[in-house]
């Protein structure tokens, strides 16, 4: 059972989380809150879901999780104050508020992946999908999907990266109320960055990134592509080195050649 007195006592955040909804279960807590007719309109509403049926991963991937061991959850951005401007950002902010909540609450050393997993000793513990719909050329809704590997300690299925989670890094079961507090407080904060000093932001989730300045192979739907990691541009994308030229990569997923 998620302790929802225990995970309120830490949670500092003026908007994000401060409405939340806590499922047993659930189809995909990301489609639910993309649902207008659920008619969930406040923004930095939290969905948790201890099961989802239809959990969801980045590419029409499937996101499995087991049963009250993880954190899987869902975050609603609405109006002006997070939506303002560089929203291609907010991706940013999302893995690495996940990344440095694992660093402060347990010492463990985190890498970031383009564009947006967080990984231990190169495995993956956490994946995030962001879902977006607009009105004219606005941003109406966007919601940020966080699935967490927290306490399960099997994987089965086939896996593009092979994954982890923090009970099998740290031999140890973790407080998912805590966790969850602080990976909210961070995030709050950094959505802040996004709209007030979004050069900082991106410095920092660099720092956290290998692969920049590696041999990369990026592959998409259309095929695979070869070059070296240059950089990110000030929107977040990948900006990839063939020979002499630079293409700007906006979707796919890298692995170190
Ligand atoms: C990925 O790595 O491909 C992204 C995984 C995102 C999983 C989370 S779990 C909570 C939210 N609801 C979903 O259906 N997906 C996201």
């Amino acid at each position: 059972m998620f302790e929802i007195e225990n995970f309120d006592l830490k949670l500092n955040t003026d908007i994000i989380g401060r409405n939340f909804i806590y499922c047993d279960e659930i189809d995909s807590t990301n489609t639910y809150l993309m649902d207008k007719n659920n008619k969930v309109n406040i923004n930095g509403s939290l969905v948790l879901a201890e099961r989802q049926i239809k959990g969801r991963g980045r590419k029409d991937r499937v996101w499995y999780s087991a049963k009250d061991l993880n954190l899987n959850f869902s975050i609603l951005l609405i109006g002006k104050e997070f939506l303002g401007k560089n929203f291609n950002l907010i991706n940013f902010a999302s893995s690495l508020a996940v990344a440095q909540s694992i660093e402060n609450l347990f010492q463990l050393n985190t890498s970031l992946k383009w564009p947006n997993d967080v990984l231990i000793n190169r495995k993956k513990v956490s994946g995030i999908l962001l879902e977006a719909s607009s009105q004219g050329n606005n941003i109406e809704r966007m919601v940020v999907g966080i699935g967490l590997n927290v306490n399960q300690t099997m994987f089965q299925g086939t896996f593009n990266l092979p994954p982890t989670s923090l009970k099998i890094e740290l031999n140890e079961n973790v407080d998912r109320e805590r966790l969850l507090a602080e990976i909210l407080n961070n995030f709050e904060e950094l959505l802040s960055l996004v709209q007030n000093n979004p050069e900082a932001l991106m410095k920092e989730w660099k720092s956290k990134c290998r692969m920049i300045g590696e041999r990369i192979e990026v592959s998409d739907d259309k095929g695979k592509k070869y070059g070296i990691f240059d950089d990110l541009d000030e929107n977040g994308f990948l900006l990839l080195k063939i020979k002499d030229k630079i293409e700007k990569i906006h979707y796919g997923d890298v692995s170190i050649q």
